[in-house]
């Protein structure tokens, strides 16, 4: 790689840091033009928006016609499957299913890599408190902790054990960092977070990605502590290179390092392309600031090349690696493609993911599962809609191989069934006409179920909502079903948490089914008539009004904490404190009793384990499966603590009558947090253990830590 690097001019050095946009998808403000002129002359050294083994080809036959040779690599928003669409990231995170995970982005990369894509920009890793910013859609929630589980899983999965493998692709985490906390849940707007926010709970989820192996970390928008990301030095060359030891490449997000002259903290391009690979930024996605600008800073004098060789030689090493030396065309294989596209099995994974991605919010007098044998009315604009089953980033996902609520519904009910559909509005507007046969069809009906909630483009990049309730028309139509009296099931869909407090004050059940992919109306209607039970637990709190948020079951004490006795402590004059579905809920189709907890010794010395159980048994006529949970709080530490922490969760199915003792253990590295200096510490004292079917219904105990360790 030295050797090739001497032979190469400033230009052509400075192209490899070029990332350009092809005319497949459009997903930013600007286009590259003249992308196949400028992968000819060497100007260009990574593309993404294209794809297809064709299409990749052609460029790449390009590419090793420049002076130099050096093969591309294709990049691709793959977020949640690159053909066969999975839920999206929140949804599959209610999974809580590490291997499941795992499996779907496994199953993403081999179709994006028969595609001729070597590396997929995912995944997004951005903890968030806020479902008014609409890009909570593709994270894995609130919680630090599941969050870095649920980013190792998808590292794993996209980049495999050897990138070399035709079927890796390179990982790219983002955004780093703090994307997920901008002011007011506004996309692209200021961060504005204590250093010690950032080690507890932003930070988490990169560093475990890079700690397993993700090649490439992806800059974000916003600015941090005054510096945006893309030119911010402490944190792309100190913090990120330097502490955490990432040897990967830095690419910045979509026109960011032009974007720096918006923050108005560059003047000009060249400005903002000196400060960016001088923070440590590898790649200019889009802006074409590094091309343009770079050879003139390092021939004035005012960038030392020293920069850039090392930024080529990071881009490089990874393209060695992936193999693209060896055979540029590996990933350009139209039979392979043809065989692994939508394949049966994927599909099957599909819908296996889509059955585990929904939350059963309520279930009163267990109106679910529905009877077989009953006249359905499906009513609501989503319930025929493909492509909002599939959300935001679908990558090469087509609608036309989705399955609707209403398909999945007919195929669950077979030659039997009787199912009509009535969209009753548009997903925001109101429809006279439309609302009056809903009405009617409700009437004919045994019972009603109502599919309301976001269409796709509701959420994901540029979609804040102020106000996180369905559509006014949508909660007309529910009222006036309401009214016909029928027995009435309410199915959400949504990229975000939602305020359904006037939906929970009506309606007895209420499914959420996010954005379940491809096999979503199959799932759906699975768990809608019991072929499968749900089992997802929300990694997102619901809260009761957007007036609550940003907000986290990971709140700190108060020194007044909220009592109900007293005026003067912590609440709202209008609202409860806590969330209306808290993180951690989801009812399934089944009983559970769980005795007090217990534990194996009050006392744990450093390097000890302290085991906490609990007997759970099965009360229901079914099998059923529920997820416990393990929760941390430090009683009394030299910095506050959060009120609960979550540490650990089992999954257990049990037949009728079964019981089963579920253990925990709990070793240092649950104990440990960032102390006054930031830097990992244990300390004695007391601390609580709480194991609940969510975070905020559980027993607890106390045990004593004796000894510090750091
Ligand atoms: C964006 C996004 C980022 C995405 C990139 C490329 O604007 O913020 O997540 O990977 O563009 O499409």
């Amino acid at each position: 790689m030295r050797v090739l690097l001497g032979g190469m001019s400033l230009g052509e050095k400075v192209g490899q840091l070029n990332l350009l946009a092809g005319a497949m998808d459009v997903t930013g403000m600007r286009d590259s033009g003249d992308l196949e002129g400028k992968v000819l002359s060497g100007e260009c050294g990574a593309v993404f928006n294209v794809y297809t083994a064709g299409a990749t080809r052609a460029l790449q036959e390009l590419a090793l016609r420049s002076r130099q040779g050096i093969p591309l690599i294709f990049g691709y928003d793959v977020i949640h499957g690159h053909r066969t669409i999975f839920p999206h990231p929140l949804g599959l995170s209610c999974s809580w299913n590490l291997g499941l995970i795992e499996r779907c982005a496994r199953a993403a990369a081999v179709e994006a890599a028969a595609d001729g894509l070597h590396w997929v920009f995912s995944p997004m890793v951005d903890i968030s408190h806020d479902p008014r910013w609409g890009r909570v859609a593709e994270g894995a929630g609130e919680d630090p902790w599941l969050g870095s589980k649920i980013a190792v899983a998808m590292v794993r999965g996209y980049q495999g054990e050897d990138l070399a493998d035709p079927a890796a692709v390179v990982a790219c985490v983002k955004h780093f960092a703090l994307y997920g906390a901008p002011l007011g849940g506004r996309d692209y707007h200021t961060v504005d977070m204590s250093r010690r926010a950032m080690e507890e709970t932003y930070f988490p989820p990169y560093r475990a990605a890079i700690d397993a192996g993700a090649r490439t970390v992806m800059t974000s928008f916003n600015e941090i502590d005054g510096v945006p990301a893309s030119g911010n030095r402490w944190l792309l060359t100190e913090l990120l290179r330097g502490n955490w030891g990432f040897t990967g490449w830095i690419v910045t997000d979509y026109t960011a390092v032009s974007e720096m002259k918006c923050h108005g903290t560059a003047g000009t391009d060249g400005d903002a392309a000196r400060q960016a690979i001088e923070a440590g930024v590898d790649m200019d996605m889009v802006s074409e600031a590094f091309a343009g600008e770079l050879p003139e800073l390092v021939k004035s004098g005012a960038v030392d090349e020293a920069l850039i060789d090392a930024a080529v030689m990071r881009v490089l090493e990874t393209k060695w690696d992936l193999g693209l030396f060896a055979d540029p065309f590996a990933r350009c294989d139209e039979a392979k493609a043809a065989a692994v596209m939508l394949s049966g099995q994927t599909r099957q994974l599909a819908r296996e993911a889509a059955r585990e991605a929904m939350v059963l919010l309520k279930n009163d007098n267990s109106l679910l599962p529905l009877s077989k044998d009953l006249k359905v009315a499906l009513i609501g604009p989503l319930g025929e809609s493909r492509r909002d089953m599939l959300g935001c980033w679908i990558a090469a996902g087509d609608e036309a191989h989705a399955v609707a609520p209403l398909e999945g519904i007919r195929a669950v009910l077979g030659e039997r069934g009787q199912v009509s559909f009535a969209p009753g509005c548009e997903v925001n507007d109101a429809n006279a006409e439309w609302l009056g046969q809903a009405i009617e069809a409700a009437n004919q009906a045994d019972l009603v179920i109502l599919t309301l909630g976001e269409s796709w483009q509701m959420s994901g990049e540029a979609a804040s909502r102020t106000d996180i309730r369905l559509p006014m028309c949508q909660r007309d139509l529910a009222r006036q079903i309401l009214e016909t009296g029928k027995p009435c099931v309410l199915v959400t869909l949504s990229g975000r948490p939602l305020d359904l407090s006037w939906e929970d004050s009506a309606f007895g059940a209420i499914l959420h089914a996010w954005a379940l992919g491809t096999e979503g109306g199959h799932a759906l209607a699975e768990v809608l008539f019991g072929d499968a039970a749900p089992v997802g637990k929300l990694t997102m709190g619901f809260p009761r009004s957007v007036g609550q948020l940003p907000m986290t079951y990971r709140e700190k004490p108060t020194g007044r904490p909220f009592d109900p006795a007293s005026a003067y402590t912590s609440k709202y004059l209008d609202s409860p404190n806590t969330p209306l579905f808290p993180f951690g809920h989801g009812l399934t189709y089944g009983e559970f009793h769980c005795s007090a907890v217990s534990i194996d010794a009050a006392e744990m010395s450093a390097g000890g384990v302290i085991q906490v159980s609990l007997v759970i048994t099965n009360i229901g006529k079914v099998a059923a499966t529920e997820s416990l949970q393990l929760y941390l709080r430090d009683l009394v530490a030299s910095v506050s603590r959060p009120v609960k922490e979550l540490r650990g969760f089992q999954r257990v199915t049990l037949a009728p009558g079964e019981a089963r003792t579920v253990a925990f253990a709990i070793t240092d590295a649950d104990l440990a947090f960032p102390g006054r200096d930031l830097l990992p510490v244990v300390e004695p004292g007391e601390f609580e253990a709480m194991i609940g079917v969510s975070s905020a219904v559980f027993q607890s105990v106390r045990f004593t830590r004796l000894d510090a360790a750091v």
